[in-house]
């Protein structure tokens, strides 16, 4: 049986990410189609574990990792930039940048589908 796992929209405007459960949940704005608003991807980030439902969302519609900008393609889970620093730092690291973010492109985020229905944006 699915979860039922649920955010009212209007805590969820464009551009925006929230907690529910063990997911962000964010509205990426309308897509080309116009339905592919929201999504739903596990919080945890590939790098070194931030919460990623304290990230932000780009122009791309990508989801920026609030620690080192890491950047998600939520449509697919897929790390599609690596890292700018670790720990403590934050600054350029070109080669572990792109070990980290071949890392992440094979260690996908998990996707769910996320979409409004009445007042509320509802996890699939
Ligand atoms: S913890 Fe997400 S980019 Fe470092």
């Amino acid at each position: 049986m699915p979860d039922r796992d649920s955010v009212p929209a209007a805590d969820l405007p464009e551009g925006t990410v929230r907690r529910v459960g063990d997911w962000a949940v964010g509205n990426r704005g309308p897509g080309p189609d116009g339905d592919d608003r929201y999504f739903a991807v596990s919080r945890v980030c590939r790098h070194q574990l931030a919460d990623l439902s304290e990230g932000t969302v780009d122009a791309d519609g990508c989801l920026v990792c609030p620690w080192h900008q890491s950047r998600y393609d939520v449509r697919t889970g897929e790390m599609v930039e690596g890292p700018r620093g670790f720990l403590g730092y934050h600054g350029p690291t070109p080669l572990y940048t792109q070990l980290v973010r071949l890392v992440g492109s094979l260690a996908r985020l998990r996707v769910r589908r996320a979409t409004r229905r009445g007042d509320d944006v509802v996890l699939d």
